[in-house]
This record gives structure tokens, sequence and C-alpha cells, in this order.
């Protein structure tokens, strides 16, 4: 007999597949390729079981779900004061490609839009780390966090190093108010090499997981991150992980989120587990529309939200 959860995920994504709507990101070239009807749950209880259905072996790239483990990898290596002086802790209500600067010190609104997550890539390792390490750095965290070796997908990478001119900018702009140190083409380049990691919904859930537990890892009870430090990535990824869509997310669902432009939205349920859904049709937000429905969906059936 199927364990109850396998069987609702697996009820879940056949309703869906009927589920029409969204758009392919086409300003990264090689994700305008991807096959829209691929559909992916899985769920990663902090106690270690998981659940996946429909397309749970898929690899696809990460994207911006890299923030929240980019976020916390920075949080380790730097202390939380460098990098709150670096990157805001608050929503932007802007698309996640915009310059959302605080009015008063200049910083990033936060670490899950564009702007933050370049500020928050060089802060990786340490002040004089170069491009290299600090993509061993946030690839190394979320292997570990994922439990097996992860790589980037070269051809994502040099589409969208091909079509950077908006990181690139906000680069600079960063650059010119002394948020950004190192040249700007390194950082995004670091930047573009984290999004384009491969991952699996499986992955992800396992990676949610672990902020889910305050960093302990599910499968191994290994300790991988500071519980303080997932507490403060949750709290953003509530308030700003699905961009200006973060309001109406928190009501209707109530999950920490991340969303990412390849059609993924990993939620981290405290205490609880880790939960993502891969589906590349996007709404104007840039969230995956059936991934949206299926949090829905989940949230209302199996009680979910943390209200
Ligand atoms: O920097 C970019 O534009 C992409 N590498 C990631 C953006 C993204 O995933 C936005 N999420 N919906």
């Amino acid at each position: 007999m199927q364990h109850p959860v396998q069987d609702y995920l697996s009820s879940l994504v056949d309703r869906l597949r009927a589920e029409r709507g969204g758009e392919l990101a086409t300003y990264i070239p090689v994700l305008a390729e991807a096959d829209p009807e691929k559909l992916g749950v899985a769920m990663a209880t902090v106690t270690g079981r998981v659940h996946c259905a429909g397309d749970a072996d898929t690899e696809f790239t990460i994207q911006s779900v890299s923030k929240p483990f980019a976020y916390a990898a920075a949080l380790v290596d730097r202390g939380a004061e460098t990098v709150d002086d670096a990157v805001g802790l608050n929503p932007s209500g802007e698309a996640f490609n915009e310059l959302s600067l605080e009015e008063q010190s200049k910083r990033p609104d936060n670490a899950m839009i564009n702007a933050g997550a370049l500020a928050v890539h060089q802060l990786l390792v340490g002040p004089f780390a170069g491009r290299q390490e600090r993509i061993d750095r946030v690839v190394g965290l979320m292997s570990l966090l994922a439990g097996r070796r992860l790589t980037v997908d070269r051809a994502t990478y040099e589409s969208e190093m091909g079509a950077s001119d908006r990181n690139l900018a906000l680069a600079h702009m960063l650059r010119s108010h002394g948020i950004l140190h190192d040249r700007a083409e390194d950082v995004v380049a670091g930047y573009v090499a984290q999004c384009s990691v491969l991952v699996t919904v499986r992955d992800l859930a396992v990676m949610g997981a672990c902020l889910a537990s305050g960093g302990v890892h599910p499968l191994t009870g290994e300790r991988v991150l500071p519980s303080l430090f997932c507490r403060q990535v949750l709290s953003v990824m509530s308030t700003a992980g699905m961009y200006e869509a973060a309001g109406q997310w928190m009501a209707h669902v109530g999950i920490p989120a991340k969303s990412g432009v390849s059609g993924a939205v990993l939620g981290a349920l405290p205490g609880q587990a880790g939960i993502a859904v891969f589906s590349p049709p996007l709404d104007a937000a840039g969230n995956s529309v059936r991934g949206v429905l299926a949090f829905e969906r989940m949230s209302e059936d199996l009680n979910l939200h943390v209200m």
C-alpha cells in the first residue's frame, strides 16, 4: 500500500495536469526551450520521509531558488552584521530584476531580488575570494543540503551570460553605491553559475527541509546550518520570496517560499517539511502558474498555512 501523502501528491499531479496558462521565460533563451508539460512535486519531512509524484526526476536549473541558500551561506561566512549592512530585510514590492534600493542606505531591499542576490553572492567565502571560490562555496552548500553532488549546467550558464544586460546594469549600479567592489562581470558570472545549478524537485524538497528543520539535515541528522540563520532566511522568504505576489502568497498559501524563473517553487514549512513543485509556464510575477496552484491546494487540503 502506498503512503497517504504519496497518494495525495499523485492525485494532485493528475488534477494539475489539466491546468493551462502562463508563459515560458524567454529572456534567457535556453529556458524558452523547456517542455511546458513537465510537472513534478516532492515533499520531504524534517523526519526524513521523502514523497515524490509526476516528473520528479526531471532536472532543471535552480535559478532564483538558489537565493535563500546563497543567503544562508553568506550569513555563515560573514555573520549577520556584515550581511545586513549590505542587504536589507524588507520586501521591495517590485519585480525581481528591478533596482530596488533602500532610500537611505542604498542597500538592495532584500536577498531574494536580483540586486540583493548579487550583493549576497559577492559576500560568499570572504572579502578576498575569487569568482570560482564563491561558486564552489554556494554549489557546495547546495550539494550538502541536497545530499548529492550538484553541477552547473554549462548551456544555461552560457545562454544567460549572453543575455545579462540587466544583471550587469544592476551590478554596475551597486558598484556605484559601494555595495559591490569586484568587477561587475565577475559577480554576475558567479551569480549566473549559481542560478544554473541542476536540481530535481526531490533535491529541492530535501534542501527546503534543511531550512524547515532549523538546519538539521533530515536524512543524516547532521547540523548543516545554524538555526538562527535558517530563521532569518525563512523570514525573508516569507516577505519577499514570491516577489510582488509575496503578500497574496502569504495570505493564500502561508508557507515561506521562493520561486525561480525555470518554473520551480520551493516552500519550507517551519518544523515540518520542504515542498517543491516544478512546472515551467510562469505568471506575470515570474512565478510558476501550476506551482502556485499546487501550493494553494496543498495548503488548503493538508492544512499547511502557518497561521
Ligand atoms: O538573474 C536572473 O534573472 C535569473 N538567473 C534568475 C531569476 C529568477 O529566477 C526570478 N524568479 N522568478
